[in-house]
Protein backbone atom coordinates (compact mmCIF):
# COMPACT_ATOMS: atom_id res chain seq x y z
CA UNK A 1 0.00 0.00 0.00
CA UNK A 2 1.32 3.77 -0.73
CA UNK A 3 2.55 5.02 2.45
CA UNK A 4 0.70 8.14 1.87
CA UNK A 5 -2.38 6.28 2.25
CA UNK A 6 -0.85 4.01 5.11
CA UNK A 7 -0.31 7.30 7.01
CA UNK A 8 -4.09 9.07 6.43
CA UNK A 9 -5.75 5.63 7.25
CA UNK A 10 -3.63 5.79 10.57
CA UNK A 11 -5.05 9.47 10.95
CA UNK A 12 -8.86 8.69 10.28
CA UNK A 13 -8.88 5.04 12.27
CA UNK A 14 -7.68 7.53 15.57
CA UNK A 15 -10.19 10.28 14.75
CA UNK A 16 -13.04 7.22 15.63
CA UNK A 17 -11.83 7.36 19.21
CA UNK A 18 -13.62 10.16 19.72
CA UNK A 19 -16.82 9.17 18.42
CA UNK A 20 -19.53 8.67 21.12
CA UNK A 21 -23.28 6.96 20.31
CA UNK A 22 -25.95 9.17 19.62
CA UNK A 23 -23.47 11.87 18.00
CA UNK A 24 -24.22 14.02 15.46
CA UNK A 25 -21.03 13.75 13.01
CA UNK A 26 -19.80 16.52 10.76
CA UNK A 27 -17.83 14.93 7.60
CA UNK A 28 -15.36 16.34 5.54
CA UNK A 29 -14.06 16.45 1.98
CA UNK A 30 -11.22 14.74 0.49
CA UNK A 31 -9.23 11.66 0.38
CA UNK A 32 -8.60 11.71 4.36
CA UNK A 33 -11.68 12.38 5.16
CA UNK A 34 -12.73 9.29 2.92
CA UNK A 35 -11.09 7.05 4.75
CA UNK A 36 -12.72 8.18 7.95
CA UNK A 37 -16.03 7.08 6.57
CA UNK A 38 -14.70 3.95 5.78
CA UNK A 39 -13.33 3.51 9.00
CA UNK A 40 -16.88 5.05 10.52
CA UNK A 41 -19.01 2.67 8.05
CA UNK A 42 -17.21 -0.41 9.47
CA UNK A 43 -17.96 0.55 13.31
CA UNK A 44 -21.85 1.61 12.01
CA UNK A 45 -22.08 -2.26 10.26
CA UNK A 46 -20.76 -3.93 13.18
CA UNK A 47 -22.90 -2.30 15.86
CA UNK A 48 -20.22 -0.88 17.73
CA UNK A 49 -21.86 2.81 17.37
CA UNK A 50 -25.02 3.39 17.73
CA UNK A 51 -27.91 6.20 16.52
CA UNK A 52 -25.34 8.34 14.49
CA UNK A 53 -26.43 10.83 12.11
CA UNK A 54 -23.62 12.42 9.60
CA UNK A 55 -23.96 15.87 8.17
CA UNK A 56 -21.87 16.22 5.05
CA UNK A 57 -19.39 19.40 3.87
CA UNK A 58 -20.11 18.38 0.52
CA UNK A 59 -22.13 17.00 -2.51
CA UNK A 60 -19.20 14.75 -2.98
CA UNK A 61 -18.99 13.58 0.31
CA UNK A 62 -22.80 13.55 0.25
CA UNK A 63 -22.79 10.93 -2.61
CA UNK A 64 -20.09 8.50 -0.29
CA UNK A 65 -22.07 8.59 2.27
CA UNK A 66 -25.23 7.51 -0.08
CA UNK A 67 -22.89 5.14 -1.92
CA UNK A 68 -21.69 2.96 1.10
CA UNK A 69 -25.56 2.40 2.07
CA UNK A 70 -26.05 5.37 4.55
CA UNK A 71 -28.35 7.31 3.16
CA UNK A 72 -30.60 6.91 6.70
CA UNK A 73 -28.27 8.55 8.41
CA UNK A 74 -27.43 11.62 6.18
CA UNK A 75 -29.20 15.01 7.73
CA UNK A 76 -28.16 18.39 6.33
CA UNK A 77 -27.72 21.61 8.73
CA UNK A 78 -31.75 22.61 8.93
CA UNK A 79 -32.25 18.87 9.92
CA UNK A 80 -30.05 19.09 13.62
CA UNK A 81 -29.67 21.57 15.65
CA UNK A 82 -25.99 21.00 16.58
CA UNK A 83 -23.01 18.76 15.26
CA UNK A 84 -21.00 17.11 17.95
CA UNK A 85 -17.79 16.72 16.31
CA UNK A 86 -16.76 17.41 12.87
CA UNK A 87 -14.00 15.18 11.03
CA UNK A 88 -12.15 16.96 8.02
CA UNK A 89 -8.78 16.88 5.62
CA UNK A 90 -6.42 19.84 5.18
CA UNK A 91 -4.02 20.63 2.57
CA UNK A 92 -1.77 22.26 4.98
CA UNK A 93 -1.25 22.62 8.54
CA UNK A 94 1.14 24.83 10.85
CA UNK A 95 2.49 24.64 14.43
CA UNK A 96 -0.62 26.66 15.46
CA UNK A 97 -2.70 24.38 14.00
CA UNK A 98 -3.44 27.05 11.31
CA UNK A 99 -4.72 25.50 8.20
CA UNK A 100 -5.03 25.73 4.19
CA UNK A 101 -8.08 24.15 3.48
CA UNK A 102 -10.07 23.88 -0.05
CA UNK A 103 -7.78 21.72 -2.65
CA UNK A 104 -11.39 19.98 -3.40
CA UNK A 105 -12.89 23.39 -3.72
CA UNK A 106 -15.79 22.57 -0.54
CA UNK A 107 -14.21 25.27 1.53
CA UNK A 108 -17.31 27.13 2.42
CA UNK A 109 -19.58 24.32 3.46
CA UNK A 110 -16.84 23.08 5.30
CA UNK A 111 -16.40 26.18 7.55
CA UNK A 112 -19.91 26.11 7.96
CA UNK A 113 -19.71 22.92 9.47
CA UNK A 114 -16.39 22.31 10.85
CA UNK A 115 -17.29 25.53 12.35
CA UNK A 116 -20.47 24.97 13.87
CA UNK A 117 -19.18 21.79 15.37
CA UNK A 118 -18.43 21.48 19.23
CA UNK A 119 -14.93 19.74 18.60
CA UNK A 120 -13.20 20.13 15.20
CA UNK A 121 -10.52 17.37 14.22
CA UNK A 122 -8.51 17.88 11.49
CA UNK A 123 -6.85 14.62 9.78
CA UNK A 124 -3.86 14.89 7.99
CA UNK A 125 -0.86 12.46 6.82
CA UNK A 126 2.85 14.04 8.14
CA UNK A 127 3.10 15.43 4.10
CA UNK A 128 0.60 18.56 5.37
CA UNK A 129 2.45 19.77 7.80
CA UNK A 130 4.86 22.74 7.02
CA UNK A 131 6.68 25.86 9.11
CA UNK A 132 4.37 28.65 8.09
CA UNK A 133 0.93 28.46 5.82
CA UNK A 134 0.33 29.06 2.58
CA UNK A 135 3.87 26.99 1.97
CA UNK A 136 2.55 24.91 -1.02
CA UNK A 137 -0.29 25.53 -1.81
CA UNK A 138 -2.16 28.77 -2.64
CA UNK A 139 -4.78 29.58 -0.78
CA UNK A 140 -8.19 28.67 -2.32
CA UNK A 141 -10.85 31.35 -2.59
CA UNK A 142 -14.67 30.57 -3.22
CA UNK A 143 -15.68 34.10 -5.37
CA UNK A 144 -19.21 35.43 -6.92
CA UNK A 145 -18.71 34.31 -10.14
CA UNK A 146 -19.33 38.28 -11.84
CA UNK A 147 -16.86 39.32 -9.44
CA UNK A 148 -13.80 37.47 -10.05
CA UNK A 149 -11.68 39.45 -12.63
CA UNK A 150 -11.86 42.27 -9.48
CA UNK A 151 -11.10 39.96 -7.00
CA UNK A 152 -8.35 38.79 -8.77
CA UNK A 153 -6.86 41.76 -9.16
CA UNK A 154 -7.14 43.25 -6.11
CA UNK A 155 -5.09 39.96 -4.83
CA UNK A 156 -2.56 40.58 -7.26
CA UNK A 157 -2.58 44.23 -6.00
CA UNK A 158 -1.71 42.78 -2.55
CA UNK A 159 1.03 41.33 -3.55
CA UNK A 160 1.64 37.30 -5.22
CA UNK A 161 -0.49 35.27 -8.09
CA UNK A 162 -3.93 34.97 -8.10
CA UNK A 163 -5.47 32.42 -10.84
CA UNK A 164 -8.96 31.46 -11.27
CA UNK A 165 -9.49 27.39 -10.87
CA UNK A 166 -9.94 25.47 -14.23
CA UNK A 167 -10.51 21.65 -13.74
CA UNK A 168 -8.74 19.40 -15.88
CA UNK A 169 -10.44 18.06 -18.74
CA UNK A 170 -12.83 21.02 -18.60
CA UNK A 171 -13.65 24.37 -20.38
CA UNK A 172 -14.97 26.44 -18.09
CA UNK A 173 -13.59 27.16 -14.46
CA UNK A 174 -14.76 25.13 -11.38
CA UNK A 175 -17.83 25.31 -10.00
CA UNK A 176 -18.21 24.72 -6.80
CA UNK A 177 -21.13 23.00 -4.75
CA UNK A 178 -22.84 26.99 -4.08
CA UNK A 179 -22.10 27.34 -7.80
CA UNK A 180 -19.37 29.99 -7.38
CA UNK A 181 -15.81 30.09 -8.69
CA UNK A 182 -12.14 29.32 -6.50
CA UNK A 183 -9.27 31.74 -7.07
CA UNK A 184 -6.19 30.03 -5.64
CA UNK A 185 -4.11 32.87 -4.46
CA UNK A 186 -0.19 32.73 -3.72
CA UNK A 187 0.69 35.61 -1.42
CA UNK A 188 4.16 37.31 -2.00
CA UNK A 189 5.46 37.84 2.15
CA UNK A 190 4.26 35.42 4.97
CA UNK A 191 1.48 37.16 7.41
CA UNK A 192 -0.56 35.96 10.20
CA UNK A 193 -2.95 33.58 8.83
CA UNK A 194 -5.61 35.80 10.97
CA UNK A 195 -4.65 38.58 9.60
CA UNK A 196 -4.48 37.77 6.02
CA UNK A 197 -8.22 35.77 6.00
CA UNK A 198 -9.48 38.89 7.45
CA UNK A 199 -8.12 41.36 4.53
CA UNK A 200 -9.19 38.94 2.26
CA UNK A 201 -12.90 38.42 3.20
CA UNK A 202 -13.15 42.68 3.24
CA UNK A 203 -12.96 42.10 -0.82
CA UNK A 204 -16.89 42.36 -1.73
CA UNK A 205 -17.30 39.21 -3.67
CA UNK A 206 -15.11 36.84 -1.78
CA UNK A 207 -17.70 34.09 -0.37
CA UNK A 208 -14.87 32.29 1.32
CA UNK A 209 -11.44 31.95 2.38
CA UNK A 210 -9.64 28.55 2.88
CA UNK A 211 -7.50 29.39 5.60
CA UNK A 212 -9.16 27.90 9.11
CA UNK A 213 -7.53 29.41 11.86
CA UNK A 214 -6.09 27.37 14.79
CA UNK A 215 -7.77 29.15 17.68
CA UNK A 216 -10.84 27.12 15.67
CA UNK A 217 -9.48 23.72 15.65
CA UNK A 218 -9.51 21.34 19.19
CA UNK A 219 -6.68 18.57 17.80
CA UNK A 220 -5.21 18.14 14.67
CA UNK A 221 -4.16 14.28 13.77
CA UNK A 222 -1.34 13.29 12.27
CA UNK A 223 -0.69 10.00 10.31
CA UNK A 224 2.58 9.23 9.40
CA UNK A 225 3.98 6.37 7.08
CA UNK A 226 5.40 4.40 9.67
CA UNK A 227 1.52 3.57 10.43
CA UNK A 228 1.99 6.04 14.00
CA UNK A 229 0.19 8.95 15.04
CA UNK A 230 0.67 12.35 16.78
CA UNK A 231 -1.61 14.79 18.24
CA UNK A 232 -1.50 18.36 18.45
C1 LIG B 1 -11.59 19.94 0.30
O1 LIG B 1 -12.03 21.12 -0.27
C2 LIG B 1 -10.36 20.17 1.11
O2 LIG B 1 -10.49 21.14 2.08
C3 LIG B 1 -9.83 18.87 1.68
O3 LIG B 1 -10.18 18.73 3.02
C4 LIG B 1 -8.36 18.91 1.53
O4 LIG B 1 -8.08 19.24 0.17
C5 LIG B 1 -7.70 17.59 1.90
O5 LIG B 1 -7.96 16.61 0.95
P1 LIG B 1 -7.14 15.26 0.94
O6 LIG B 1 -7.42 14.56 2.22
O7 LIG B 1 -7.68 14.52 -0.26
O8 LIG B 1 -5.70 15.61 0.77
Amino acid sequence: MDNIVIAREAAAREAIKYLRDKYVVGVGTGSTAMAFLRELHKLIISDSIEEILLVPTSTETEIEIIKLGLAHLLRYPWQVNHVDVAIDGADEVDRRKNLIKGGGAALTREKIIDYWAREFIVIVDETKVFPSIPSKHPIPIEVIPFAWSIIKARLEELGGTAELRFGSGKRGPIVTDNGNYIIDYMPKAVMNPDDMERIIKEIPGVVEVGIFSGKRISKVIIGRIDGSVTTM
